[in-house]
């Protein structure tokens, strides 16, 4: 690896070697989502509390001030919108030179392996890649599924996984499942986990979070379960502690129940 693409590696995985980034790139095909209706309000408190955010380039540019020294992992795929029966059909949607004019320290596509749409997103994935790592741009692979939540189980995960880092991804973001440790013993780069759609309780995104690092995950890039919480300051709180610190999903809870009437 070039000295450019450690250097931005190590901007987002901190010495420990896991990461916590925070995503906020859902408008790019759900808009307006729930709690992102204004997202400066809802992301510029979180700042000091993640290791990268993924977010498009629209709200990095129109959102997020050029001061904060938060490294960008940039979304770079998308094309369609929720009203879209078939979510996988995604093109490129930001060139390499804005990725490198943002100072971006990652790119972000989805891939849909088993999709109408499976080819076209490996490709565009290939493409990124070749492109990106001449630049030294670290390239995560989201293994996206739509909206066939149920397609997350170790089986289909681990595919994908696999491969999106066989085609080079050098992060690849996937979702937590039952025998999560076989779709990391699977895939030779770093894996971090999203969280999915809001869950009810704090306590099961801690759990899930907890039971991701500890079978091998190496962070976490979540979202809707820290931002739609009613508490976004204390979960992320909580799940840092969990990622850097190695705190039990008892000590998490404790902090966020701590937290939680303090910050707001
Ligand atoms: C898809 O909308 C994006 O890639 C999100 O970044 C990803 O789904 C993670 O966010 P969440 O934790 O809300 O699922």
């Amino acid at each position: 690896m070039d000295w450019g693409m450690k250097n931005r590696m190590s901007r987002i995985f901190k010495e420990d070697g896991r990461t916590v980034m925070l995503a906020v790139d859902h408008g790019y095909f759900l808009g307006a989502v729930s709690r992102m209706e204004n997202p400066r309000r809802t992301i510029e408190p979180l700042i000091p509390y993640v290791d990268s955010l993924m977010i498009t380039r629209g709200v990095l540019r129109n959102c997020i001030d050029a001061k904060h020294n938060i490294p960008i992992v940039l979304r770079v795929s998308g094309g369609n919108s929720i009203l879209d029966e078939d979510l996988s059909n995604e093109g490129i949607t930001v060139s390499i030179q804005d990725a490198l004019r943002l100072n971006v320290s990652a790119v972000a596509l989805s891939i849909y392996v088993g999709a109408p749409h499976e080819h076209q997103t490996l490709i565009n994935l290939t493409r990124f890649i070749d492109q990106a790592q001449e630049c030294g741009i670290p390239v995560l692979a989201v293994t996206a599924v739509g909206k066939e939540l149920e397609k997350r189980n170790a089986k289909y995960l681990s595919l994908s996984c696999r491969i999106a880092a066989e085609l080079g991804a050098h992060i690849v973001k996937t979702y937590y499942c039952e025998d999560f440790h076989q779709v990391v013993e699977s895939c030779p780069v770093p894996l971090v986990i999203a969280g999915g759609p809001k869950m009810k309780s704090e306590h099961d995104v801690l759990e899930i979070a907890y039971n991701a690092i500890a079978q091998g995950a190496k962070g976490v890039d979540m979202g809707r379960n820290i931002w739609q919480s009613h508490w976004p300051v204390a979960m992320i709180s909580a799940i840092r502690s969990i990622v850097h610190e190695g705190a039990s999903v008892v000590k998490a809870t404790h902090l966020f129940e701590s937290l939680k009437d303090k910050k707001r």
